[in-house]
């Protein structure tokens, strides 16, 4: 089964990943954390993919496109015997959702839900505010709605918890609006394909859960 997490940055995409994948055992294919590992390991990939987060515009379709297929392959066999495979912030222009379209045709497979995550404005922005991440298993908190036991440090593996390069004022509010201007329209797109599952995403992360379980109806 083919999911994509649909929503503004902030929204809680990858808190909804981590459940499905603890509950569920899904698989997900994440293009943030994908340039985010390319950066920290200075690949060719993340030299060029880090500017463009730097700055919070979209990395260029020619270099997000073929990496998710690169990922996808790897697992389209499980996801034909009922595996969830969750697409986590891809696609995020029309360009991105008609290659997938068309790739998933090539494939013989098909998405078969998009979880649209509504949270208004002033929330994403106080969420990413207060995110912290672990600089070593990427496992992420929250300083007041999901804090870890001891202050910046990871519960998972006692790492040290920093904020992410493209989680400071500036960079954040151009995430915004890059999300306004090209990947709200994929909300229109896929409703009209009758495949939009909208979820109230200012719910808790566990509400959150129940809530994209009931509407896979099960
Ligand atoms: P990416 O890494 O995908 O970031 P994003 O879409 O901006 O999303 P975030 O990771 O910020 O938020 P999220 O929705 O996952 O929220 P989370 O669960 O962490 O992309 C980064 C950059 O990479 C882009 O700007 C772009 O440059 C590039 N890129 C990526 N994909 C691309 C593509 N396809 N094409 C081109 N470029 C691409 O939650 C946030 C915080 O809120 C956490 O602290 C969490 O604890 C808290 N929280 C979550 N849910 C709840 C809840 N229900 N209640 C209370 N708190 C909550």
């Amino acid at each position: 089964m083919n999911i994509i997490l649909l929503g503004p940055p902030g929204a809680g995409k990858g808190t909804l990943a981590n459940k499905i994948i603890e509950k569920k055992g899904a698989v997900q294919i994440a293009t943030g954390d994908i340039f985010r590992y390319n950066i920290s390991n200075k690949t060719e990939l993340g030299l060029k993919a880090k500017s463009y987060m730097d700055r919070g515009d979209l990395v260029p379709d020619e270099l997000t496109i073929d990496l998710v297929w690169d990922a996808f392959d790897k697992h389209k066999d499980e996801s034909k015997e009922g595996r969830i495979i969750l697409f986590d912030g891809f696609p995020r222009n029309l360009d991105q959702a008609k290659a997938l379209d068309q790739g998933m045709i090539e494939r013989n497979q098909k998405i078969d839900h998009v979880v649209y995550f509504d949270v208004a404005e002033e929330i994403l922005i106080e969420r990413i505010a207060g995110r912290r991440v672990c600089t070593n298993c990427g496992a992420s908190y929250h300083i007041h709605n999901n804090p870890p036991k001891r202050e910046d440090i990871c519960d998972k593996c006692g790492e040290e918890l920093i904020q992410r390069d493209d989680d400071n004022e500036k960079t954040v509010k151009n995430r915004i609006d890059v999300y306004n201007a090209h990947t709200s329209v994929l909300i229109d797109y896929f409703n009209e394909k009758g495949i939009l599952l909208s979820i109230d995403g200012t719910n808790s992360p566990d509400e959150v859960f129940e809530e994209f379980l009931d509407k896979l109806g099960e």
